[in-house]
């Protein structure tokens, strides 16, 4: 049986958000737990990816729902390769009613752990590419809003 949590979501302008989270050293059972309760939570508000850090938790672990791979679950994310820069509109779970644009890779080349400790490579495209840039942001602090253009 899995047991999932709704976690309450951090809403900007909470400094919590600016924090930039640790990367992940052990893989235990509370790492499985937390992508689970991750996973409800983004699902339940609709979202389309999610960082540790919005619901408070300091980890380097998002959650990206991608077109090609479904719920990509990534921990200590490390971008190899990013290109085909594109504007595009994008709003946050934690910047609730804002929407504005930026500039985002289409392309990128991802490595990553999976929840059982074994490394991976991706390749993005398109939105996948646009998520996993604005969900890696998190992790280092860093909101949609700060990087807004016009245009
Ligand atoms: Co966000």
């Amino acid at each position: 049986m899995i047991f999932m949590s709704t976690l309450n979501i951090i809403k900007e302008p909470d400094p919590f958000l600016r924090q930039i989270s640790k990367p992940v050293k052990e893989f235990t059972p509370r790492i499985h737990e937390i992508l689970d309760d991750m996973a409800d939570t983004m699902e339940r508000k609709n979202g389309i990816g999610i960082a540790a850090v919005q619901v408070g938790i300091l980890y380097r672990i998002a959650i990206l729902k991608t077109h090609e791979f479904g719920n990509l679950e990534i921990i200590n994310p490390e971008i190899l390769e990013e290109s085909q820069y594109k504007m595009g509109v994008e709003g946050c779970l934690s910047c609730p009613n804002k929407t504005g644009k930026v500039k985002r890779p289409h392309k990128m080349k991802l490595s990553f752990f999976n929840r059982n400790k074994e490394r991976q490579t991706a390749e993005l495209k398109g939105l996948d590419a646009v998520i996993a840039s604005h969900e890696i942001d998190h992790l280092n602090g860093i909101l949609f809003i700060d990087k807004l253009e016009n245009g």
